[in-house]
């Protein structure tokens, strides 16, 4: 087994642990290629949240299956993630053509597990949650391929029983990653190079400090996370960015919100899923917070950190929501306005408690109103995004465009995205730059190097006159 191919499917916690997997399988001496086609291993990491993601699997899957009998099973078909740890044995039952079903806490043995399928060794499952003695997925940081935006993930599982969510059983009950291992890893990633950190937990902000390294949690903080942000900007004081995803809004306790008023380090930008505009429907999706108290989290945050921005997630169409319901989403997203909306069709999963509530919105109705919704959020986003054309704005050079022409995109400390033709000259590594923004698309604006701004004036490198403050 040389070549591998990973296909990853579902949220950030799935690409952080697939590149996490990509790692492990360089270091036991194979490579990665472009196509499935071209691979001897070929591992598709799963995401169950939305019935469409499973079914879209089964279609993958069913495709990897005629590639595996051509080769007459020189193949190795791993699944891992979300999906492989609710179907478990039942994944092989079905398809048995896969050789090893892997859950999101087992994937340190997917180099293992799979030379031992290629020598032979029977389908394996092994889709157990590491309770006991939680570890880490923690990146290889190397000069090598090292993004300016990295993942560092500071906690794993849920807690929270949002009543139409899945995540609690696929990834298992809350565990939390020790401060020091948490500042260790971001150290390291800057010292190779990396500019932007984003940490990771499906209630990023509920963190609790497994250890009590951060000392005595204040009376008036709800978790350690407001501690962890200011260790993290007081130990790796040469970090430029600082992100978190996804905070639940009723961990918003003073003291993150004097984090985001203090450290400069932090973004002027939270991605805050809030699900729904209406209270009658919070309740029912058991989200333990009320459209006030969401509104209100974010009036501190805007206090503590002007022109912050804020993207959401909703879902429309949840068991029972009326008209009424979905006008006051609406209206809840004129309030805000977000910038950035990410919004689905509800979907009942099995085993989670909205079964029970039926699925009585027609699916043309879901639809409908999840068109209004991108409408909305559409104009929102234009009317922002026009309004800041001719300005300057510092941006994170992150990664080559998708059109692969040269060009490069990156976000600005208020996560819109903008892009760089590839006559602008830049290119991924040339850190936090000046652009003079000339144009606005839907989604995303268009940027040149803006020659007015003193650090391209004085010619210098432009990520470090960001990180030390100095023009
Ligand atoms: N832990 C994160 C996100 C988890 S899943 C959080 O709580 O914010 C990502 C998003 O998928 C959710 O925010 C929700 O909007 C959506 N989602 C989850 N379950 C869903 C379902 N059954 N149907 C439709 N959307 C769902
Ligand atoms: Fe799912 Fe709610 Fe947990 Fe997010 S907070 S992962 S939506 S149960
Ligand atoms: Fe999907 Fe699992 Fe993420 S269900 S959204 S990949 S946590």
């Amino acid at each position: 087994m040389k070549r591998f191919y990973i296909r990853t499917l579902g949220c950030q916690m799935n690409m952080h642990d697939s590149d996490r997997v990509h790692e492990l399988l360089c270091d036991a001496g194979m490579s990665p290629v472009d196509a499935p086609e071209l691979a001897d291993l070929v591992v598709v990491n799963t995401c169950s949240v939305r019935e469409k993601a499973e079914s879209k699997l089964d279609s993958e899957l069913g495709k990897l299956r005629k590639l595996k009998t051509s080769r007459k099973g020189a193949m190795v078909l791993v699944v891992a993630g979300c999906v492989a740890k609710q179907r478990g044995q039942a994944m092989l039952d079905r398809m048995p053509f896969v050789d090893v079903v892997l859950g999101p806490d087992n994937l340190m043995s997917l180099p293992r597990l799979a030379t031992a399928a290629a020598m032979g060794a029977p389908p394996t499952v092994a889709t157990d949650w590491d309770v006991d003695q939680p570890t880490f997925l923690r990146s290889r940081a190397s000069n090598e391929g090292l993004r300016p935006s990295a993942f560092v993930s500071i906690s794993k599982g849920c807690n929270e029983r949002c009543s139409y969510c899945i995540v609690p059983s696929t990834r298992g009950p809350e565990r939390h990653r020790p401060a020091s291992e948490i500042v260790d890893e971001i150290q390291e990633l800057v010292s190779f190079g990396a500019l932007e950190v984003i940490l990771l937990g499906q209630t990023v902000n509920g963190y609790q400090d497994p250890t009590g390294e951060l000392g005595a949690r204040p009376s008036h903080a709800l978790s350690d996370f407001g501690a962890l942000l200011q260790r993290i900007a007081r130990d790796v004081p040469r970090l430029a960015r600082l992100r978190y995803t996804s905070p639940h809004p009723r961990y918003f306790d003073p003291s993150v919100i004097e984090a985001h008023r203090q450290l400069e380090v932090l973004c002027a930008h939270v991605h805050m899923p809030v699900q729904s505009g209406s209270d009658r429907m919070l309740k029912r999706m058991i989200r333990r917070h009320d459209r006030a108290e969401y509104l209100e989290a974010i009036r501190q945050l805007r206090r503590a950190r002007p022109g912050l921005t804020v993207s959401t997630d909703l879902i429309v169409g949840f068991p029972t929501e009326t008209d009424d319901d979905f006008e006051q989403t609406l209206s809840l997203m004129q309030e805000v306005p977000f910038l950035g909306v990410y919004a689905f069709k509800y979907s009942p999963r099995p085993g989670t408690a909205a079964l029970r509530l039926g699925d009585d919105v027609p699916d043309s109705l879901k639809a409908e109103r999840l068109a209004r919704v991108f409408d909305l959020s559409e104009r929102c986003m234009q009317q922002h995004l026009e309004g800041l054309v001719g300005t300057s704005q510092r941006v994170l050079i992150e990664e080559p465009n998708a059109r692969g022409d040269g060009g490069v995109s990156g976000h600005t400390d208020r996560n819109e995205i903008v892009h760089v033709e590839p006559s602008g000259g830049l290119r991924v590594g040339d850190g936090i730059v000046p652009l003079r923004i000339v144009r606005a698309y839907k989604h995303s604006l268009v940027g040149e190097l803006d020659r007015t701004d003193a650090t391209v004036k004085n010619n210098l490198r432009y990520r470090l006159a960001v990180v030390s403050g100095e023009p």
